[in-house]
Protein backbone atom coordinates (compact mmCIF):
# COMPACT_ATOMS: atom_id res chain seq x y z
CA UNK A 1 0.00 0.00 0.00
CA UNK A 2 1.62 3.59 -1.00
CA UNK A 3 1.93 5.21 2.03
CA UNK A 4 2.45 8.74 0.23
CA UNK A 5 -0.87 10.69 1.48
CA UNK A 6 0.19 9.65 5.08
CA UNK A 7 2.94 10.99 4.39
CA UNK A 8 2.20 14.02 3.82
CA UNK A 9 -0.62 13.87 6.72
CA UNK A 10 1.78 14.00 9.35
CA UNK A 11 4.89 15.88 7.72
CA UNK A 12 6.35 18.52 10.56
CA UNK A 13 6.52 21.01 8.01
CA UNK A 14 3.47 21.39 6.82
CA UNK A 15 1.94 21.66 10.73
CA UNK A 16 4.56 24.29 10.70
CA UNK A 17 3.09 26.17 7.86
CA UNK A 18 -0.61 25.86 8.95
CA UNK A 19 0.12 26.44 12.22
CA UNK A 20 1.75 29.94 12.09
CA UNK A 21 -0.96 30.27 9.54
CA UNK A 22 -3.83 29.32 11.75
CA UNK A 23 -2.47 31.43 14.72
CA UNK A 24 -2.69 34.64 12.65
CA UNK A 25 -5.52 34.16 11.32
CA UNK A 26 -6.94 33.68 15.06
CA UNK A 27 -4.94 36.02 16.72
CA UNK A 28 -6.91 38.57 13.76
CA UNK A 29 -10.31 37.45 14.97
CA UNK A 30 -9.21 38.15 18.43
CA UNK A 31 -8.50 41.71 17.66
CA UNK A 32 -11.51 42.17 15.12
CA UNK A 33 -13.77 40.51 17.86
CA UNK A 34 -12.29 41.91 21.32
CA UNK A 35 -12.32 45.23 19.84
CA UNK A 36 -15.86 45.04 18.62
CA UNK A 37 -14.33 46.23 15.29
CA UNK A 38 -15.93 43.14 13.54
CA UNK A 39 -19.33 44.64 13.10
CA UNK A 40 -21.24 41.60 13.27
CA UNK A 41 -21.36 38.99 16.47
CA UNK A 42 -22.92 36.30 13.92
CA UNK A 43 -23.15 36.23 10.78
CA UNK A 44 -26.51 34.64 10.57
CA UNK A 45 -27.61 31.80 8.04
CA UNK A 46 -30.42 29.45 8.19
CA UNK A 47 -29.55 26.12 8.85
CA UNK A 48 -30.57 24.45 5.26
CA UNK A 49 -28.32 27.41 3.47
CA UNK A 50 -25.65 26.36 6.18
CA UNK A 51 -25.63 22.95 5.51
CA UNK A 52 -26.13 23.90 1.57
CA UNK A 53 -22.88 26.28 1.75
CA UNK A 54 -20.56 23.82 3.73
CA UNK A 55 -21.79 21.07 1.18
CA UNK A 56 -20.26 23.12 -1.86
CA UNK A 57 -17.05 23.76 0.05
CA UNK A 58 -16.81 20.48 0.17
CA UNK A 59 -16.85 19.89 -3.33
CA UNK A 60 -15.54 23.21 -4.53
CA UNK A 61 -14.14 25.17 -1.53
CA UNK A 62 -10.39 26.13 -1.40
CA UNK A 63 -9.28 24.05 1.42
CA UNK A 64 -6.65 26.63 2.61
CA UNK A 65 -10.03 29.21 3.46
CA UNK A 66 -11.55 26.28 5.50
CA UNK A 67 -10.47 28.15 8.50
CA UNK A 68 -11.04 31.49 7.39
CA UNK A 69 -14.73 30.79 6.32
CA UNK A 70 -15.49 28.66 9.57
CA UNK A 71 -14.64 31.71 11.40
CA UNK A 72 -17.20 33.42 9.25
CA UNK A 73 -19.70 31.08 10.08
CA UNK A 74 -19.47 30.50 14.16
CA UNK A 75 -21.22 32.72 16.81
CA UNK A 76 -18.09 35.07 18.15
CA UNK A 77 -18.12 34.51 21.68
CA UNK A 78 -15.35 37.04 22.33
CA UNK A 79 -17.04 39.86 21.22
CA UNK A 80 -18.13 41.84 23.67
CA UNK A 81 -21.79 41.70 22.34
CA UNK A 82 -22.02 38.24 22.66
CA UNK A 83 -23.92 37.97 25.40
CA UNK A 84 -26.10 34.91 25.10
CA UNK A 85 -25.18 31.61 26.14
CA UNK A 86 -23.21 30.78 29.12
CA UNK A 87 -20.16 30.18 27.24
CA UNK A 88 -17.03 31.81 27.97
CA UNK A 89 -14.73 33.59 25.79
CA UNK A 90 -11.70 31.20 26.36
CA UNK A 91 -8.25 33.01 27.29
CA UNK A 92 -5.97 32.22 24.20
CA UNK A 93 -3.78 30.64 26.30
CA UNK A 94 -6.34 28.53 27.75
CA UNK A 95 -6.91 27.73 24.36
CA UNK A 96 -3.68 26.61 23.84
CA UNK A 97 -3.60 24.29 25.81
CA UNK A 98 -6.62 23.26 24.31
CA UNK A 99 -4.67 22.64 21.17
CA UNK A 100 -2.05 20.73 23.33
CA UNK A 101 -4.35 17.94 24.37
CA UNK A 102 -5.20 17.76 20.74
CA UNK A 103 -2.03 16.88 19.75
CA UNK A 104 -0.30 15.04 22.28
CA UNK A 105 -3.72 12.90 22.83
CA UNK A 106 -3.37 11.12 25.52
CA UNK A 107 -6.19 9.50 26.45
CA UNK A 108 -5.87 9.91 30.57
CA UNK A 109 -7.93 6.59 31.27
CA UNK A 110 -4.86 5.23 33.27
CA UNK A 111 -1.82 6.58 34.31
CA UNK A 112 0.18 5.91 31.76
CA UNK A 113 -1.57 7.36 29.34
CA UNK A 114 -1.00 11.03 31.02
CA UNK A 115 1.18 11.01 33.16
CA UNK A 116 1.73 14.67 33.64
CA UNK A 117 -2.20 15.71 32.99
CA UNK A 118 -3.45 13.09 35.62
CA UNK A 119 -1.14 14.44 38.32
CA UNK A 120 -2.03 17.61 37.53
CA UNK A 121 -5.91 16.95 37.38
CA UNK A 122 -5.58 15.60 41.01
CA UNK A 123 -3.44 19.00 42.06
CA UNK A 124 -6.46 21.16 40.11
CA UNK A 125 -9.42 19.33 41.80
CA UNK A 126 -7.51 19.44 45.57
CA UNK A 127 -7.52 23.41 45.04
CA UNK A 128 -11.29 23.70 44.28
CA UNK A 129 -12.18 21.23 46.99
CA UNK A 130 -10.02 23.77 49.40
CA UNK A 131 -11.89 26.72 48.09
CA UNK A 132 -15.38 24.78 48.10
CA UNK A 133 -14.17 25.02 51.96
CA UNK A 134 -13.56 20.76 52.44
CA UNK A 135 -11.44 19.24 54.29
CA UNK A 136 -8.34 16.55 53.57
CA UNK A 137 -10.72 13.61 52.88
CA UNK A 138 -12.35 15.47 49.91
CA UNK A 139 -11.03 14.92 46.23
CA UNK A 140 -12.65 15.53 42.60
CA UNK A 141 -11.75 14.77 39.18
CA UNK A 142 -12.46 16.40 35.67
CA UNK A 143 -15.47 15.15 33.21
CA UNK A 144 -16.77 16.21 29.81
CA UNK A 145 -19.42 18.53 31.20
CA UNK A 146 -21.72 19.75 33.48
CA UNK A 147 -24.78 17.58 32.39
CA UNK A 148 -22.52 14.05 32.93
CA UNK A 149 -21.07 15.47 35.79
CA UNK A 150 -24.59 16.10 37.35
CA UNK A 151 -25.54 12.60 36.41
CA UNK A 152 -21.89 11.45 38.06
CA UNK A 153 -23.05 12.80 41.07
CA UNK A 154 -26.61 11.77 41.35
CA UNK A 155 -24.72 8.08 40.72
CA UNK A 156 -22.49 8.40 43.59
CA UNK A 157 -25.52 9.88 45.96
CA UNK A 158 -27.44 6.44 44.67
CA UNK A 159 -24.54 4.32 45.89
CA UNK A 160 -24.06 6.17 49.41
CA UNK A 161 -27.35 6.60 50.61
CA UNK A 162 -29.66 3.74 49.32
CA UNK A 163 -30.21 0.75 51.06
CA UNK A 164 -29.80 -1.62 48.73
CA UNK A 165 -27.29 -2.43 45.53
CA UNK A 166 -28.69 -0.88 42.56
CA UNK A 167 -25.76 -0.86 40.59
CA UNK A 168 -25.14 -4.77 40.46
CA UNK A 169 -28.56 -6.11 41.20
CA UNK A 170 -31.07 -3.30 39.56
CA UNK A 171 -33.86 -1.43 40.63
CA UNK A 172 -35.82 -2.70 43.70
CA UNK A 173 -37.48 0.55 45.24
CA UNK A 174 -39.12 3.50 43.46
CA UNK A 175 -36.21 5.92 44.36
CA UNK A 176 -36.56 9.95 43.93
CA UNK A 177 -34.46 13.39 44.13
CA UNK A 178 -35.77 16.58 45.32
CA UNK A 179 -35.22 19.60 43.02
CA UNK A 180 -35.93 22.82 41.65
CA UNK A 181 -38.11 23.30 39.13
CA UNK A 182 -35.91 26.01 37.75
CA UNK A 183 -32.89 23.55 37.77
CA UNK A 184 -31.00 22.89 34.49
CA UNK A 185 -32.69 20.16 32.23
CA UNK A 186 -29.99 17.50 32.65
CA UNK A 187 -30.73 17.04 36.59
CA UNK A 188 -34.47 15.76 34.73
CA UNK A 189 -32.40 13.70 32.21
CA UNK A 190 -29.68 12.06 34.54
CA UNK A 191 -32.45 10.87 36.87
CA UNK A 192 -34.70 9.52 33.79
CA UNK A 193 -31.20 8.14 32.74
CA UNK A 194 -30.83 6.34 36.21
CA UNK A 195 -34.75 4.99 35.69
CA UNK A 196 -36.02 7.06 38.38
CA UNK A 197 -39.04 7.81 35.97
CA UNK A 198 -41.24 11.20 35.74
CA UNK A 199 -42.09 10.38 39.71
CA UNK A 200 -38.90 10.28 40.86
CA UNK A 201 -37.98 13.48 39.87
CA UNK A 202 -39.63 15.97 43.02
CA UNK A 203 -39.91 19.24 41.29
CA UNK A 204 -40.08 21.47 43.95
CA UNK A 205 -42.26 25.50 42.69
CA UNK A 206 -39.66 28.08 43.50
CA UNK A 207 -40.57 31.79 45.17
CA UNK A 208 -40.93 34.64 43.48
CA UNK A 209 -37.73 35.59 43.10
CA UNK A 210 -37.49 32.05 41.10
CA UNK A 211 -35.05 30.77 44.02
CA UNK A 212 -36.06 26.91 45.26
CA UNK A 213 -38.78 27.44 48.00
CA UNK A 214 -37.32 25.83 51.05
CA UNK A 215 -40.71 26.60 52.98
CA UNK A 216 -42.08 23.71 50.95
CA UNK A 217 -38.98 20.76 51.51
CA UNK A 218 -40.55 19.57 54.28
CA UNK A 219 -44.23 19.14 52.95
CA UNK A 220 -43.30 18.09 49.47
CA UNK A 221 -40.29 15.16 51.33
CA UNK A 222 -43.37 13.88 53.64
CA UNK A 223 -45.46 13.63 50.64
CA UNK A 224 -42.67 11.50 48.84
CA UNK A 225 -42.35 9.00 51.49
CA UNK A 226 -46.08 8.24 52.24
CA UNK A 227 -45.98 7.93 48.78
CA UNK A 228 -43.66 4.90 49.22
CA UNK A 229 -40.65 6.55 47.56
CA UNK A 230 -37.14 6.67 48.97
CA UNK A 231 -35.78 10.09 48.57
CA UNK A 232 -31.57 10.00 48.99
CA UNK A 233 -30.88 13.55 47.09
CA UNK A 234 -31.37 16.86 47.17
CA UNK A 235 -30.14 19.45 44.56
CA UNK A 236 -29.22 22.90 45.00
CA UNK A 237 -28.53 25.23 41.53
CA UNK A 238 -25.62 27.77 42.41
CA UNK A 239 -26.79 29.19 40.07
CA UNK A 240 -29.98 28.06 38.10
CA UNK A 241 -29.24 28.69 34.32
CA UNK A 242 -32.34 30.85 33.14
CA UNK A 243 -32.49 32.98 36.06
CA UNK A 244 -29.20 33.07 37.34
CA UNK A 245 -30.77 32.91 41.16
CA UNK A 246 -29.00 30.90 43.37
CA UNK A 247 -31.02 28.50 45.89
CA UNK A 248 -30.30 28.92 49.70
CA UNK A 249 -27.50 26.36 50.23
CA UNK A 250 -26.99 26.90 53.71
CA UNK A 251 -30.79 26.10 54.09
CA UNK A 252 -30.66 22.67 51.33
CA UNK A 253 -27.33 21.35 53.13
CA UNK A 254 -29.39 21.60 57.05
CA UNK A 255 -32.59 19.93 55.29
CA UNK A 256 -30.20 16.96 53.75
CA UNK A 257 -28.07 17.20 56.99
CA UNK A 258 -31.48 16.35 58.73
CA UNK A 259 -33.10 13.67 56.50
CA UNK A 260 -29.70 11.74 55.67
CA UNK A 261 -29.74 12.66 51.81
CA UNK A 262 -27.17 13.45 49.27
CA UNK A 263 -26.64 17.00 49.49
CA UNK A 264 -25.69 17.55 45.59
CA UNK A 265 -24.87 21.62 44.30
CA UNK A 266 -24.68 22.25 40.64
CA UNK A 267 -22.46 24.68 40.35
CA UNK A 268 -21.91 24.11 36.35
CA UNK A 269 -22.49 28.52 35.91
CA UNK A 270 -21.62 30.03 39.39
CA UNK A 271 -19.78 27.87 41.83
CA UNK A 272 -16.96 29.81 40.58
CA UNK A 273 -18.27 32.10 42.75
CA UNK A 274 -16.26 30.44 45.40
CA UNK A 275 -13.08 32.91 44.12
CA UNK A 276 -15.06 35.70 44.09
CA UNK A 277 -14.37 38.02 47.17
CA UNK A 278 -17.02 40.04 46.82
CA UNK A 279 -19.55 37.22 45.23
CA UNK A 280 -18.63 34.54 47.87
CA UNK A 281 -21.43 34.98 50.03
CA UNK A 282 -23.41 33.82 46.94
CA UNK A 283 -22.46 30.30 47.72
CA UNK A 284 -22.75 30.38 51.45
CA UNK A 285 -23.49 26.41 52.77
CA UNK A 286 -21.31 25.32 49.72
CA UNK A 287 -19.03 23.62 51.96
CA UNK A 288 -22.00 21.72 53.17
CA UNK A 289 -22.52 19.68 49.78
CA UNK A 290 -21.21 16.03 49.56
CA UNK A 291 -21.14 17.36 45.58
CA UNK A 292 -20.08 20.21 44.06
CA UNK A 293 -20.17 20.54 39.80
CA UNK A 294 -18.06 23.41 38.45
CA UNK A 295 -17.87 24.31 34.90
CA UNK A 296 -14.25 25.58 33.85
CA UNK A 297 -15.83 26.92 30.01
CA UNK A 298 -18.49 28.79 31.85
CA UNK A 299 -16.83 31.39 34.16
CA UNK A 300 -13.27 30.33 34.40
CA UNK A 301 -12.25 31.43 31.05
CA UNK A 302 -11.83 27.86 29.76
CA UNK A 303 -12.22 26.68 26.32
CA UNK A 304 -14.97 23.60 26.02
CA UNK A 305 -15.30 21.06 28.07
CA UNK A 306 -13.67 21.36 30.92
CA UNK A 307 -15.92 20.65 34.22
CA UNK A 308 -14.95 19.88 37.49
CA UNK A 309 -16.74 17.33 39.65
CA UNK A 310 -15.77 17.85 43.15
CA UNK A 311 -16.85 15.22 46.34
CA UNK A 312 -16.83 16.19 49.86
CA UNK A 313 -15.51 12.48 50.63
CA UNK A 314 -13.28 11.29 48.29
CA UNK A 315 -13.95 7.70 48.84
CA UNK A 316 -17.66 8.20 46.41
CA UNK A 317 -15.67 9.14 43.91
CA UNK A 318 -14.12 5.61 44.09
CA UNK A 319 -17.21 4.04 44.85
CA UNK A 320 -19.29 5.44 42.00
CA UNK A 321 -18.85 2.82 39.01
CA UNK A 322 -16.99 0.15 41.51
CA UNK A 323 -18.44 -3.25 40.90
CA UNK A 324 -17.31 -3.48 44.87
CA UNK A 325 -19.54 -2.88 47.74
CA UNK A 326 -18.06 0.49 49.22
CA UNK A 327 -16.87 -0.46 52.52
CA UNK A 328 -13.82 -2.74 50.31
CA UNK A 329 -13.07 0.44 48.98
CA UNK A 330 -12.23 2.26 51.47
CA UNK A 331 -8.61 2.00 51.93
CA UNK A 332 -7.82 2.00 48.44
CA UNK A 333 -8.82 5.30 48.00
CA UNK A 334 -4.98 6.49 47.84
CA UNK A 335 -3.72 4.51 45.98
CA UNK A 336 -5.38 4.65 43.07
CA UNK A 337 -6.01 8.27 42.37
CA UNK A 338 -4.34 8.49 39.22
CA UNK A 339 -5.73 5.99 37.42
CA UNK A 340 -8.78 8.04 36.69
CA UNK A 341 -11.34 6.36 33.99
CA UNK A 342 -12.14 4.28 37.54
CA UNK A 343 -13.96 7.06 38.44
CA UNK A 344 -15.01 9.05 35.60
CA UNK A 345 -17.74 8.14 33.26
CA UNK A 346 -16.22 8.22 30.58
CA UNK A 347 -12.60 5.90 29.54
CA UNK A 348 -11.00 8.33 26.91
CA UNK A 349 -11.41 11.87 27.77
CA UNK A 350 -9.53 14.86 26.61
CA UNK A 351 -6.39 16.74 29.05
CA UNK A 352 -8.34 19.10 30.38
CA UNK A 353 -6.49 19.66 33.20
CA UNK A 354 -4.30 21.66 31.67
CA UNK A 355 -6.66 24.61 31.13
CA UNK A 356 -7.21 24.75 34.65
CA UNK A 357 -3.18 24.44 36.04
CA UNK A 358 -2.17 26.98 33.17
CA UNK A 359 -4.42 29.46 34.08
CA UNK A 360 -3.57 28.76 37.93
CA UNK A 361 -0.26 28.98 37.20
CA UNK A 362 0.19 31.75 34.99
CA UNK A 363 -1.93 34.32 36.14
CA UNK A 364 -3.01 32.88 39.78
CA UNK A 365 -6.48 32.42 41.31
CA UNK A 366 -6.92 36.51 41.47
CA UNK A 367 -7.79 36.26 37.64
CA UNK A 368 -10.88 34.10 38.67
CA UNK A 369 -11.80 36.34 40.88
CA UNK A 370 -11.67 39.52 38.87
CA UNK A 371 -13.73 37.41 35.87
CA UNK A 372 -16.36 36.02 38.32
CA UNK A 373 -16.38 39.99 40.18
CA UNK A 374 -16.44 41.79 36.97
CA UNK A 375 -19.37 39.94 35.45
CA UNK A 376 -21.88 39.87 38.45
CA UNK A 377 -20.74 43.58 38.55
CA UNK A 378 -22.19 44.06 35.24
CA UNK A 379 -25.23 42.48 35.85
CA UNK A 380 -26.19 44.17 38.86
CA UNK A 381 -25.63 47.49 36.60
CA UNK A 382 -27.51 46.15 34.10
CA UNK A 383 -30.63 44.88 36.19
CA UNK A 384 -30.74 48.49 37.88
CA UNK A 385 -30.44 50.18 34.53
CA UNK A 386 -33.36 48.19 33.32
CA UNK A 387 -35.02 48.68 36.21
CA UNK A 388 -35.28 52.53 36.22
CA UNK A 389 -36.55 52.12 32.53
CA UNK A 390 -40.54 52.47 31.80
CA UNK A 391 -40.06 50.44 28.60
CA UNK A 392 -38.01 47.41 30.05
CA UNK A 393 -39.06 44.71 33.01
CA UNK A 394 -36.79 42.98 34.33
CA UNK A 395 -37.94 39.50 35.56
CA UNK A 396 -35.92 39.39 38.18
CA UNK A 397 -33.16 41.62 40.40
CA UNK A 398 -30.16 39.50 39.39
CA UNK A 399 -27.73 37.69 41.55
CA UNK A 400 -24.87 37.09 38.64
CA UNK A 401 -24.13 37.75 35.52
CA UNK A 402 -27.73 36.23 33.73
CA UNK A 403 -30.01 39.24 33.45
CA UNK A 404 -33.43 38.21 32.33
CA UNK A 405 -35.67 41.29 30.83
CA UNK A 406 -38.24 42.31 28.18
CA UNK A 407 -40.03 45.01 26.29
CA UNK A 408 -43.27 46.50 28.10
CA UNK A 409 -45.77 49.11 26.83
CA UNK A 410 -48.64 49.86 28.84
CA UNK A 411 -52.09 48.45 28.30
CA UNK A 412 -50.48 45.98 25.31
CA UNK A 413 -51.75 42.09 26.45
CA UNK A 414 -48.76 40.34 27.28
CA UNK A 415 -49.41 37.30 24.48
CA UNK A 416 -49.03 40.66 21.88
CA UNK A 417 -45.64 41.38 24.49
CA UNK A 418 -44.52 37.40 24.05
CA UNK A 419 -44.80 37.81 20.47
CA UNK A 420 -42.69 41.27 19.79
CA UNK A 421 -39.52 39.88 22.21
CA UNK A 422 -39.69 36.55 20.49
CA UNK A 423 -39.87 38.86 16.94
CA UNK A 424 -37.10 41.62 18.93
CA UNK A 425 -34.58 38.38 19.44
CA UNK A 426 -35.07 36.61 16.28
CA UNK A 427 -34.08 40.68 14.19
CA UNK A 428 -31.59 40.93 16.56
CA UNK A 429 -30.19 37.65 15.82
CA UNK A 430 -30.78 38.23 12.34
CA UNK A 431 -28.74 41.52 12.19
CA UNK A 432 -25.97 40.43 14.42
CA UNK A 433 -25.14 43.08 16.33
CA UNK A 434 -25.75 41.90 19.59
CA UNK A 435 -25.94 38.60 20.66
CA UNK A 436 -28.88 37.14 23.00
CA UNK A 437 -31.08 34.37 23.68
CA UNK A 438 -34.79 33.73 25.54
CA UNK A 439 -36.21 32.29 27.95
CA UNK A 440 -39.86 31.90 28.86
CA UNK A 441 -40.62 32.74 32.68
CA UNK A 442 -44.36 31.37 34.44
CA UNK A 443 -45.76 31.94 30.73
CA UNK A 444 -43.52 35.08 30.03
CA UNK A 445 -41.50 35.88 27.20
CA UNK A 446 -37.56 37.52 28.36
CA UNK A 447 -35.28 38.20 26.20
CA UNK A 448 -32.36 36.93 28.27
CA UNK A 449 -28.69 38.06 28.71
CA UNK A 450 -25.74 36.29 30.04
CA UNK A 451 -22.49 38.55 30.19
CA UNK A 452 -19.77 36.52 29.86
CA UNK A 453 -17.04 39.03 28.54
CA UNK A 454 -15.38 40.73 30.70
CA UNK A 455 -15.07 43.27 28.26
CA UNK A 456 -18.57 43.86 27.64
CA UNK A 457 -19.10 47.69 28.67
CA UNK A 458 -22.13 49.42 30.46
CA UNK A 459 -21.80 51.64 26.86
CA UNK A 460 -22.62 48.27 25.18
CA UNK A 461 -25.48 47.38 27.43
CA UNK A 462 -27.20 50.64 27.23
CA UNK A 463 -27.03 50.09 23.19
CA UNK A 464 -28.80 46.85 23.56
CA UNK A 465 -31.38 48.77 25.74
CA UNK A 466 -32.26 51.07 23.26
CA UNK A 467 -32.21 48.65 20.23
CA UNK A 468 -34.29 46.51 21.96
CA UNK A 469 -36.92 49.80 22.76
CA UNK A 470 -36.57 51.30 19.39
CA UNK A 471 -37.54 47.55 18.27
CA UNK A 472 -40.45 47.36 19.97
CA UNK A 473 -42.24 50.49 19.53
CA UNK A 474 -41.66 50.11 16.02
CA UNK A 475 -43.53 46.76 16.44
CA UNK A 476 -45.93 48.14 18.38
CA UNK A 477 -46.93 51.01 15.93
CA UNK A 478 -46.49 48.47 12.28
C1 LIG B 1 -26.87 25.11 36.05
C2 LIG B 1 -26.36 24.30 34.91
N1 LIG B 1 -26.13 22.99 35.08
C3 LIG B 1 -25.66 22.21 34.09
C4 LIG B 1 -25.45 22.71 32.84
C5 LIG B 1 -24.96 21.80 31.74
O1 LIG B 1 -23.57 21.96 31.65
P1 LIG B 1 -22.79 21.53 30.30
O2 LIG B 1 -23.29 22.43 29.24
O3 LIG B 1 -21.36 21.76 30.67
O4 LIG B 1 -23.11 20.09 30.05
C6 LIG B 1 -25.70 24.06 32.59
C7 LIG B 1 -25.49 24.63 31.24
O5 LIG B 1 -25.85 25.72 30.93
C8 LIG B 1 -26.16 24.88 33.66
O6 LIG B 1 -26.40 26.17 33.49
Amino acid sequence: MEKELLKTVYSPEAFRKHGYTLIDELTGHLERTLSGKAARVINWNGPEDEKAYWLEFLEKGDASRFFPEVLNHTTHVHHPRYIGHQVCPPAPLASLAGLVSSMLNNGMAVYEMGMAPSAIERIVTDLLCKRIGYDTQSCGILTSGGTLANLTALLAARKAKVSHDVWNKGHKDRLAVLVSEEAHYCVDRAAKIMGLGEEGIIKIPVTKGFALDTSLLETYYINAKQKGLEVFAIVGSAPSTATGVYDDLEVLGNFSKKHDLWFHVDGAHGGAAIFSKKYRSTVNGIDMADSVVIDGHKMMLMPTITTALLFKEGIHSHATFSQKAEYLLQHSEDEDWYNLAKRTFECTKTMMSLQWYLLLKTYGETLFDQNVTTLYDLGSSFGASIQKDPQLELAVIPMSNIVCFRYVSPSISDVLLNEINLNIRQQLLEEGTFYIVQTRLRGVQYLRTTIMNPFTSLNDLKELRNLVKEKGAAMLSS
